[in-house]
């Protein structure tokens, strides 16, 4: 039955990866995967953390099945953390939440939860977005429309274009925005665009759909969620895949959330079984590690004030290197918007020929679009970066 397959091209992301692991050269800088780094280039485990899971094995008395919502304390912590400590969706019973395997499950449980919802459903998503949308959506039958994002000349949000495509819509598609950080281009919309944009979804009688996949990492943990409660606010229904990857550095843990707001409590009671329905016939159960970590920090006042300082000290972090990156740039163009934007990403402008000779000849490793992760960048690195950058143009 196998030798009918053929052979895949690799996934861009994970392979890029790869070959940043088997290059021997001591001074290789990896500006690929989107993983924070610190300034000596490497992925921390949060105080917080680490402090979590110490109390975590000691306390851990079972480890029975969770139910395919996972853990409650989580699901409720992570409803305040993407809402608002005090968001009437909430105490109205508007909103579940449920547990998942990372952001990914979450996108993919939602895809699959729509296509239940309404066979056949459009899914409209920005022009560049991040590579594994693309699967995740339209694996689970999903129909993908894109519509206009970004101007590549400016490397800035092309709004009326997004805006002017998305009025072709039909009511009842779905609208994927990124919440914050936009991967892979780091362009954002301001606020008065999400006020505009949650306008037409009204007026289309559209669905929105916000990936959230970096909430803490742009402006911080309240200014990030800033576009995405407004539009909560104002639409009857809305999903959101949320990720804690990045914002707690758990990656390798595998710990998302996804959360439906529905037009009363009763809807979203029928809806939540359904949704429940379908994580049990595709994992049946989240994985309980990362979750646990998220719950224990968010309910303990030191831990989840440790927590919130260092992921700001994260944040201002990327911040200061995307002015020094931006800067060090200047010489050959003006590239002021890399300081402008938010998040891990940028794309720098350049060629993938430019892209293939930074990795050949100086060991520098980006996407092939010119995706670079500006948290791969250090003080000590980021000279040469430069330099190379500037040598290739
Ligand atoms: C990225 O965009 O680099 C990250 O979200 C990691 C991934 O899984 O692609």
């Amino acid at each position: 039955m196998f030798e009918a397959l053929k052979q895949l091209p690799q996934d861009p992301i994970l392979h890029l990866m790869q070959a940043f692991r088997d290059d021997n050269r001591p001074d290789k800088v990896d500006l690929g995967v989107g993983v924070y780094k610190d300034d000596a280039g490497h992925t921390p485990i949060m105080a917080a953390v680490h402090e979590a899971e110490r109390r975590l094995l000691e306390g851990e008395t079972t480890k029975s099945y969770v139910g395919p919502a996972g853990a409650a304390g989580f699901n409720e912590s992570m409803a305040r953390l993407i809402l608002g400590d005090s968001n009437n969706l909430v105490h109205d019973g508007r909103t579940s939440v449920i547990q998942t395997p990372g952001g990914c499950g979450a996108l993919r449980m939602a895809a699959e939860f729509l296509r239940l919802c309404q066979p056949g459903t459009t899914v409209w998503v920005s022009t560049p977005t991040w590579a594994n949308h693309m699967p995740l959506l339209g694996g689970a039958g999903l129909n993908i429309r894109e519509y206009p994002y970004l101007n590549c000349e400016t490397l800035t949000v092309d709004f009326p274009a997004m805006l002017a495509t998305l009025e072709g819509a039909r009511a009842g598609d779905v609208v994927l925005l990124h919440g914050c950080c936009h991967n892979p281009s780091g362009a954002d919309l301001t606020f008065d665009q999400w006020q505009s944009v949650t306008e037409l979804i009204q007026r289309k009688g559209l669905l929105p759909f916000v990936d959230m996949a970096y909430q803490g990492l742009g402006e911080g943990l309240e200014e990030d969620a800033a576009g995405l409660r407004y539009l909560a606010g104002q639409v009857p229904e809305m999903v959101v895949a949320a990720s804690c990857s990045k914002n707690f550095g758990l990656y390798r843990e595998r710990t998302g959330a996804l959360m439906l707001i529905s037009a009363t409590s009763g809807i979203n009671t029928a809806a939540t079984s359904q949704l429940l329905n379908v994580v049990r016939s595709h994992y049946s159960m989240p994985p309980a590690h990362g979750a646990a970590i998220v719950e224990t920090i968010l309910a303990d006042d030191a831990l989840r004030a440790g927590w919130q300082r260092e992921l700001g000290g994260m944040c201002e972090r990327i911040l200061g290197l995307r002015h020094a990156f931006a800067d060090a740039l200047a010489p050959v163009g003006d590239f002021g918007f890399i300081a402008r934007q938010r998040g891990m990403f940028s794309f720098l402008g350049i060629t993938p020929e430019q892209v293939r000779r930074l990795r050949d000849e100086h060991g520098i490793y980006m996407l092939e679009s010119s995706r670079v992760n500006v948290a791969g960048l250090n003080d000590q690195v980021l000279p040469r970066v430069a330099s190379a950058i500037r040598s290739v143009m």
